[in-house]
């Protein structure tokens, strides 16, 4: 008789947040980046997308591989979609190969159901955490025995930020050097718990309209800026040295310059981009001004900014500098969604920023994300698909 039984396995994968950037492709069939860059993974407590990946004999063949992201069917059709299939399928049939006595699970259509914990309104790039918990949960499905840095190499080929989302706490991407990309994968330079105290507070900041999307624009910058290859030549070996430099020794201020450093080295690049790329916008800069009236005050360096493909600006602090840092965006920005009442209860009224940076700020900021650096992929029994296969 027919194998009818509905396979399944569950994970959680994390956001990532890059203090290097990643900008520039020097492969884009591969999905080959034209630098090494480094993240801080951020807790899944507050920012997480859960997905199940399931595959059975009896899903209809002529219905294929499909995914039902957030609700909402999904394309699975795309280059990059299909090369992680591709990919996670191949080792799994290695596997069928080597014992015969295994299911036959790579020639099953598969069924992927995922979903975020966080609003998509919040206009965060969902796609590394996406593509972490695709290439995870088929992983677990498929129980390759691969390792997170092998799984970072099929997760890249989804979205390039997604290979540092394999992992938790600190991570770096290396950019590698061979030409089938063997050797472009991630790795983990310190686990969240050596240095547990870093804190992200997340300004959303609703944008006017839809910008160019990270594929699109960093390809254009590849294209036409001459200011990127000083980037990619000069300032990025320097910062990813003195990125780890600062995570292993803990060294907040160090963190924080080449954190800010870098990102308006990037943000530099696309405005240096023919015909330019502006991602930030007035709210940002004034989330730049607040962040330095912040350091001036404190009379040392308590908070370092950060803006990926958008205009939300991430702040990184310590957790024992909540007070300077939370406390005046707090006080500047009043009630809104997603302030953490135990956080806020206790901090003092701190320092009054200038009236137009407050101005733009109260005006610009739509909502809050409070976390901190957290831990990579966490395997589930929390399924979203049931045991008779349809979605749950
Ligand atoms: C600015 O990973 O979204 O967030 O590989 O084309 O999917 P693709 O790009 P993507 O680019 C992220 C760019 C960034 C910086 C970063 O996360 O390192």
């Amino acid at each position: 008789m027919a194998d009818s039984t509905i396979y399944r396995a569950s994970t959680t994968a994390p956001v990532n947040i890059a203090v290097v950037k990643y900008w520039g492709k020097r492969d884009p069939k591969l999905n080959l980046p034209t630098n090494s860059s480094l993240s801080v993974t951020l807790s899944q407590a507050d920012l997480r997308t859960l997905t199940t990946a399931s595959c059975s004999a009896s899903y209809l063949a002529s219905e294929g591989d499909s995914l039902l992201l957030n609700g909402e069917p999904s394309d699975v059709s795309g280059a990059r979609t299909q090369a992680c299939f591709r990919e996670l399928r191949t080792r799994r049939a290695a596997l069928e190969a080597a014992d015969p006595s295994l299911p036959k699970l790579s020639t099953m259509p598969l069924r992927l159901v995922s979903e975020n914990n966080f609003p998509t309104a919040a206009g965060l790039a969902s796609s590394a955490a996406g593509f972490a918990a695709f290439v995870r949960a088929i992983a677990n499905l498929y129980e390759l025995p691969a390792s997170p840095s092998e799984l970072s190499l099929i997760a890249r080929q989804g979205s390039g930020s997604a290979c540092r989302s394999l992992f938790g706490g600190y991570v770096a991407w290396r950019m590698g050097s061979a030409a089938d990309g063997s050797d472009s994968m991630a790795d983990q330079v310190a686990e969240a718990a050596h240095w547990p105290e870093m804190r992200a507070l997340i300004l959303v900041v609703s944008a006017a309209k839809k910008g160019v999307s990270s594929t699109s624009g960093m390809q254009q910058t590849v294209a036409t800026s001459g200011l990127f290859q000083e980037r990619i030549a000069r300032v990025v070996p320097q910062n990813m040295d003195a990125m780890e430099k600062a995570i292993k020794e803990r060294d907040f201020a160090a963190f924080a310059e080449v954190t800010m450093r870098d990102s308006n080295s990037f943000h530099a690049t696309c405005a240096d981009t023919y015909p330019p790329i502006f991602y930030m916008n007035d709210v940002s800069r004034a989330a730049i001004r607040a962040v330095e009236a912040i350091n001036a005050a404190a009379g040392r360096t308590v908070a370092a900014y950060t803006f990926d493909a958008g205009p939300n600006a991430v702040i990184y602090y310590l957790e024992q500098d909540t007070e300077a840092v939370v406390g005046t965006f707090y006080h500047v920005l009043g009630d809104m969604d997603g302030w953490k009442r135990e956080v806020l209860s206790g901090l003092k009224p701190t320092l009054s920023l200038d009236e137009s940076v407050a101005g733009l700020l109260k005006a610009g900021v739509s909502r809050i994300i409070m976390t901190g650096v957290g831990e990579g992929p966490l395997k589930t029994e929390e399924y979203l698909v049931a045991e008779d296969g349809s979605p749950a």
